[in-house]
């Protein structure tokens, strides 16, 4: 097919507009003029950039960009909200150090402000091994009963994060179950009763004869970390076994183990790791979990 330009500006008889002058194979081409509102929003586009170019970060540089004159960073503005967020913070935290955890307690601006620092620092450092909420795991303890090793008053729960547990702190919390087993303190026959006797204490079905001679190697070797009737000593950190609540375990083969060789857990010191307000604010939290004297 032959392809025939010619150039001729006519008017169009349909439509009246001009034709372009732009013909092929006898098809003219309108010179329709853009709509006006579309003319207007293209200029006013044109216009914007112009004056988002000045006053606003516009044009990449080799070592830099264009700043504009409004001197704007997003960068910066975002600091300038983190400042105001610690500014506001500010005064809760200087409240927190300067209050004792008693005042902190029934201050409820303090209060509300350390449960929510508490439970982020909680998250953060303490949940790994305790578990979300201090709900604890095998061999550390549950944070949220009544059942404390070292205590569950404000003082002490503050002094066994601070110095931890057989942490190596100068003022750790220490005490160190003997290895009856391991370090042969006891005859495998004797370990045998005393463990019978240790499960019945919580009711479980032993072997009657071998719990009563438990009971005398239980006397002479345990009452006294664990107390007479295995309610526990806080000031060893010793746990009740009389109670249904166990650290490492309450079947026979666990409690026979722990007897034979001992477990020492290990809570790590926060003194120095964390500020001191943050402590305060943790003491706080685990004191509300549900078990805090
Ligand atoms: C590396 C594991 C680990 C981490 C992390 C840890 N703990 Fe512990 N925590 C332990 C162990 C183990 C014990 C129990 C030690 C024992 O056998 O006496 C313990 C005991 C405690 C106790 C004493 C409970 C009682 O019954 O007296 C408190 C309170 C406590 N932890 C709070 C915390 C807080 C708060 C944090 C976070 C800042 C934390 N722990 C982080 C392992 C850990
Ligand atoms: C010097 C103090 C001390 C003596 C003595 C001692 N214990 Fe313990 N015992 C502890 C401490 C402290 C713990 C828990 C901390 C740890 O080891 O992690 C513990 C833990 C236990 C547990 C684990 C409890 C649980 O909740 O899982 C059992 C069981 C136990 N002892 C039984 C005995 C028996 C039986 C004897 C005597 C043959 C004995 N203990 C003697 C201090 C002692």
């Amino acid at each position: 097919m032959e392809s025939v330009m010619v150039t001729k500006v006519e008017k169009d008889e349909i439509t009246g507009q001009s034709t372009t002058g732009h013909e092929w194979d006898g098809i003219k081409e309108l010179n329709t003029p853009l709509p006006k509102w579309w003319v207007y929003t293209f200029y006013a586009c044109i216009a914007f950039a112009i004056l988002w170019f000045v006053l606003y970060p516009a044009w990449p540089g080799v070592d830099g960009y264009t700043k504009g004159i409004l001197g704007y960073s997003q960068r910066e503005a975002v600091m300038e909200r983190v400042a105001e967020g610690h500014a506001a913070q500010a005064e809760y935290r200087t409240g927190i150090a300067a209050a004792d955890l008693a005042e902190i307690r029934a201050d409820p601006a303090l209060l509300n402000f350390a449960l929510a620092g508490g439970v982020a620092a909680f998250g953060d450092n303490c949940a790994t091994c305790h578990g979300g909420g201090g709900a604890g795991n095998v061999g550390y303890p549950t944070l949220a009963d009544d059942s404390w090793l070292w205590g569950g008053a404000l003082e002490d729960i503050h002094a066994t994060i601070n110095y931890g547990i057989r942490s190596g702190h100068d003022e750790e919390r220490y005490s160190e179950m003997p290895r009856f087993g391991a370090d042969e303190l006891l005859e495998p026959a004797q370990i045998d009763d005393v463990a019978e006797y240790v499960l019945s204490l919580t009711g479980q079905e032993t072997d009657k004869a071998a719990a009563e001679r438990g009971q005398e190697v239980f006397m002479d070797n345990c009452a006294a970390c664990h107390g007479e009737s295995g309610g526990g000593d806080r000031t060893q950190g010793a746990p009740a076994l009389n109670d249904q609540i166990w650290l490492y375990g309450g079947d026979k083969e666990t409690v026979t183990d722990v007897i034979r060789n001992a477990r020492r857990g290990v809570m790590p010191a926060w003194e120095g790791r964390l500020s001191p307000e943050t402590v305060k604010m943790l003491t706080i939290y685990v004191h509300a979990l549900g078990g805090g004297e």
